[in-house]
């Protein structure tokens, strides 16, 4: 079993003194937590400031998103070595709100997870299907879409090199979540997937998170499923005292 991982994803929340209290808001919350890992992705502006804040601490950095290219004319842009200068352990990729709004297709998922893990960034690969999807009962082909064109072309060599997030993206932001039971179906899955892609060792060590509306009151039930290894949380880790809940997940 894995060490569980929970990742907060703030995503575009707090100005960069913002971001500072709330991560100082958070340590000591978390400060007796032994045995889950725990990961906060602030806005770009916020991650150097945010990576000062946790240093010798246990906290690891995310980021939010990257750029596949190393370096170049790429206006706007952030590159793996700027996330690795800033301490970034973790890159979270193939966001749903990147595949809605800015055009991030499986190609460009694959490039930058490609692009990572080569350049010793641990990818968080999001899949996930909408509700027409689901109500059409494609979950599990489009999972597994997003799961095999995401790793086309990358080399995974261990279960700690890479982090999978199934976030129906009917259940971010909406309140709903997917029962425990279900989502363990679709976690299940893509275990399958990875072990035959990556072998059986790796398969079982990569950390698989479920994501959309994850809140104190659910994290237990979710945490109880044989292949949920943590959680990527948005709303509830814009507040300290239930991220640290959910970290401090009943079953530790
Ligand atoms: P919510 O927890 O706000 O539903 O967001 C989930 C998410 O998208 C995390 O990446």
């Amino acid at each position: 079993m894995p060490v569980p991982l929970m990742v907060a994803n703030w995503k575009m929340h707090k100005t960069v003194p913002e971001a500072v209290d709330l991560v100082q808001d958070l340590l000591p919350q978390i400060r007796e937590v032994r045995d889950v890992e725990v990961a906060v992705a602030p806005p770009y502006t916020a991650l150097h400031a945010v990576g000062k804040a946790i240093e010798g601490t246990p906290v690891e950095l995310a980021s939010q998103n990257m750029f596949w290219e190393l370096e170049g004319a790429f206006t706007g842009e952030i590159s793996p070595g700027m996330l690795r200068d800033l301490n970034c352990r973790y890159v979270i990729l193939g966001h749903s709100e990147r595949r809605q709004y800015f055009g991030d297709g499986d190609g460009e998922v694959a490039r930058k997870v490609n692009t990572a893990l080569v350049e010793g960034l641990v990818p968080i690969l999001c899949v996930g299907e909408t509700l027409g999807e689901r109500d059409y009962g494609k979950t599990f082909e489009v999972v597994q879409r997003q799961v095999l064109s995401g790793l086309d072309g990358s080399v995974v060599d261990r279960g700690d090199e890479l982090v999978i997030a199934y976030e129906p993206v009917w259940a971010i932001g909406t309140g709903k979540t997917s029962s425990p039971g279900a989502a363990q179906e679709v976690h299940s899955h893509i275990r399958g997937l990875v072990k035959s892609l990556l072998g059986e060792e790796t398969g079982r060590d990569i950390r698989i998170l479920y994501g959309g509306s994850v809140k104190p009151d659910n994290i237990d039930g979710l945490m109880a499923m044989d292949d949920i290894d943590g959680a990527l949380v948005g709303g509830a880790s814009l507040d300290a005292a239930s991220f640290a809940r959910i970290v401090r997940f009943k079953g530790m």
